[in-house]
């Protein structure tokens, strides 16, 4: 059997992965799925013998549990270190990266700026991943676009409209949208708009696949005819003294049943956790289109993926 091209490979940006591997990724995170839907366990354990460390700078559900599960569940054994043992101060990136190399197989990070996750990935010789970082959530992209994949197939052509801030989840999903030819639509109020130098590189991401990239401020525009409408909490973390301000700023981007009634045949994404009421009404987050906990689901889905080709494919 050849090796996976992922095999080695880091994931700090979401525009780190070809239309091809992130379909390897797809159709190893659907068998991994359903053999674990059907038994609650995986007939082979690739990832026997193996350690991730993950280290946190930030409080997280989704991400911890499932590279944590995950591991576990093929076989292998997870580390959690938050911000009081690493990555606090106490030692440089650098040595953080040194000591690991020896240690263990691969490295999870989630931290406030991008570039430590950057660094940890250059210093360190096992693969690093991006678990979160202000300008980048690859991992969550991967698992959203996979859950798009079940219910469209290929993603080319499809439409995904992001209602709110453009933030680093929205930035991972213009990255890997475009990539994959994927129409990626953004209603932003004046001054919460995404990283320029993220939208010029997903902009040349989209034309060469036959996708695109569009702007507006409104809501309605955004969403008429997408497939998929997806929104983010307004304040992210480390903004919450701007909370206020932002509510302000993004009251009219409230995706509720008058905003989808526009988008009637669209799945509803959010990346969680959500703040209902605000960025999204429970009426809709719990509905008929509302895909969201699909999507928490595949968080572990698609990371089991991850793992068993950058480690054992
Ligand atoms: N969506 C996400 O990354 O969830 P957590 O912050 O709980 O990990």
């Amino acid at each position: 059997m050849s090796t996976s091209p992922l095999r080695g490979r880091d994931l700090v940006s979401a525009a780190d992965l070809s239309a091809a591997e992130i379909g390897l990724l797809f159709t190893r995170s659907a068998a991994l799925k359903a053999e674990f839907r059907a038994r609650r366990r995986h007939a082979e354990a690739p990832l026997q013998g193996l350690t991730l460390a993950m280290l946190f700078q930030k409080p997280s559900l989704r991400t911890r549990v499932t590279f944590e599960a995950g591991m576990t569940q093929l076989g292998g054994h997870a580390i959690y270190l938050t911000e009081g043992t690493v990555l606090g101060g106490r030692e440089s990136v650098g040595d953080v990266a040194r000591n690991l190399e020896n240690m263990v197989d691969a490295i999870m990070a989630r931290t406030g700026p991008h570039e430590v996750v950057v660094e940890l990935a250059a210093r360190a010789s096992i693969p690093v991943i991006n678990g979160l970082t202000i300008r980048e959530h690859p991992c969550q992209a991967l698992a959203d676009l996979f859950t798009l994949y079940e219910r469209f197939g290929d993603l080319r052509g499809v439409t995904l409209a992001f209602v709110g801030d453009g933030n680093n989840v929205y930035h991972s999903l213009a990255l890997m949208g475009a990539t994959l030819g994927m129409h990626v639509r953004l209603a932003h109020p004046a001054g919460y708009g995404p990283a320029e130098r993220i939208v010029e590189r997903a902009r040349t991401l989209a034309v060469a696949a036959g996708g695109s990239l569009s702007f507006t401020q409104e809501p309605r525009e955004a969403v008429e005819g997408a497939q998929a409408v997806y929104t983010d909490a307004w304040t992210s973390m480390g903004q919450e003294a701007e909370a206020e301000e932002r509510r302000d700023a993004f009251a009219r981007f409230q995706v509720n049943a008058a905003l989808i009634a526009a988008a009637p045949e669209a799945v509803v994404m959010h990346c969680l956790p959500a703040h209902r009421e605000e960025e999204i009404t429970s009426e809709v987050m719990d509905g008929p289109q509302s895909v969201i906990f699909d999507q928490s689901e595949n968080r572990l889905h698609a990371q089991k993926a991850l793992l068993a080709e950058l480690l054992a494919g």
